[in-house]
């Protein structure tokens, strides 16, 4: 129950007016938002975000593009969330994402995707400590959990 990722809405979800879009969908899925922070993220956290991409030849455009407007940061919770969230994100290209993804739904670009997502508990770990500190992150219980 304790699985968590880190979830970013990045540059092109926020200036395209398409925070709620995005949250309403986890928040209906059932997952739980246990932090939040509508934030500037600097070239120095994109790089450290991206730091598995280093050497890559999209590595630069990536760090610019993270780190070229606000973004909303959070941390999601719930049993498999990192699986869940993946697969509600769809493939990183938007020309490759199934409809019904908020990449497939929403855009057909390579890199403005939309959405970062953890892909594994180690990233997630290494993910939201850049992001939150330990007391950002909320302990809270949701009435319908037992049934979601
Ligand atoms: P990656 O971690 O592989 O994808 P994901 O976001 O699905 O975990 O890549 C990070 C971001 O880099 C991705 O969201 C979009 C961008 N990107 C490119 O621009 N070109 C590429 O060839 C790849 C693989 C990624
Ligand atoms: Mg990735």
């Amino acid at each position: 129950m304790n699985d968590k990722t880190l979830i970013i809405i990045k540059p092109d979800g926020v200036q395209r007016r398409m925070i709620g879009e995005i949250i309403a969908r986890f928040e209906k899925k059932g997952l739980k938002i246990t932090a939040a922070k509508f934030m500037q993220v600097s070239p120095e956290l994109a790089q450290k975000h991206y730091a598995v991409h280093k050497g890559k030849d999209f590595f630069d455009r990536i760090v610019k593009y993270l780190s070229c407007g606000p973004v909303l940061a959070m941390v999601l919770e719930g049993p498999k969330v990192i699986e869940i969230s993946r697969k509600m994100m769809g493939a990183t290209f938007g020309y490759n994402a199934e409809p019904g993804t908020i990449r497939g739904d929403f855009g057909t670009s390579q890199t403005f995707n939309l959405i970062h997502g953890s892909d594994s508990p180690q990233s997630a770990e290494y993910e939201i400590g850049l992001y939150f500190k330990p007391e950002e992150i909320l302990n809270y219980q949701m009435p319908d959990q037992t049934w979601v």
